[in-house]
């Protein structure tokens, strides 16, 4: 596939990953031993049932959490063990999320919400740079128009559109999507999902959690978790090597 020239690269890596949720009375070993591999420009979709990792899974490669035990890398570059604030450093740098629930902040307006990754960016970014970048996005999104407006005054599929949109401000090397369609009627889900398979294949790499097996068909590599574990092809967990360090107790 044709890379467009700046989109930044995508290289990851999870090798042994585990997390364990633990409380006074109950351990949940929500991902088992996940190994992973992502390369700039891929497209992979992440299926199974309720409760089996999926959205752990996506919050670890986001930087949103860190793993119980096991390696992961970005760029060749250990992150698993890495501080909240270093987390989110590269978080903001490099990756971009749509949440199932689009997560926009009724208070702001549409501008002002797709803006808010680059204002929380550690060296801050010129005014009259940021209000291209959102330019940019709106159009890239079809939603020039309603950028005055709030996220409670648009149509879900809008408000969709807004998160992809706000996901995409930072130029992220990395798109995360949780069930992005999982809130909309089929017309829009199928309008979301068109936005980003042509976002995939001008180059932005895409990891996409989805329980419609159209959509997921769609991606260009298709995983099946079940019990936190990746199956292979004929349904049989995937084996894995050891954690190769730990990281917390
Ligand atoms: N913060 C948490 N504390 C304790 N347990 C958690 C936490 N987050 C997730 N879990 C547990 O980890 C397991 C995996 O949860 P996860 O949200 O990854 O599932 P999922 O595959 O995304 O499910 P769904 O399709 O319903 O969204 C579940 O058993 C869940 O209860
Ligand atoms: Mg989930």
């Amino acid at each position: 596939m044709t890379q467009t020239p700046n989109l930044p690269q995508a290289t990851i890596s999870m090798r042994g990953i585990t997390k364990v949720f633990a409380t006074d009375e109950m351990e949940t070993h929500a991902l088992r031993g996940i190994d992973l591999a992502i390369d700039t420009g891929d497209f992979v979709s992440i299926c199974g049932p309720s409760g089996c990792g999926k959205s752990t899974l996506l919050s670890l490669l986001g930087l949103l959490d860190m793993p119980t035990s096991g390696s992961y890398q970005i760029e060749g570059h250990e992150v698993s063990g890495l501080s909240l604030s270093e987390a989110a450093y590269i978080r903001n740098e490099k990756i971009g999320f749509i949440f199932q629930s689009f997560n926009l902040i009724d208070e702001l307006t549409v501008f002002d919400n797709i803006a808010l990754p680059l204002r929380y960016r550690r060296s801050s970014i010129p005014k009259a740079e940021i209000d291209a970048r959102v330019q940019a996005c709106l159009q890239k999104v079809d939603m020039t128009h309603r950028s005055g407006h709030r996220p409670n005054q648009l149509s879900g599929g809008q408000q969709q559109r807004i998160a992809i949109a706000r996901a995409l401000v930072g130029n992220p090397a990395l798109l995360l999507v949780d069930e992005p369609t999982g809130n909309l009627d089929s017309k829009n889900g199928d309008a979301v999902m068109e936005m980003l398979c042509e976002l995939n294949r001008k180059g932005t790499t895409l990891c996409m959690v989805t329980h419609d097996p159209r959509y997921a068909d769609m991606a260009g590599r298709k995983l099946h978790l079940l019990d936190g574990r990746i199956l292979d092809a004929d349904g049989a967990p995937l084996q894995h090597p050891q954690p190769l360090r730990q990281v917390a107790p």
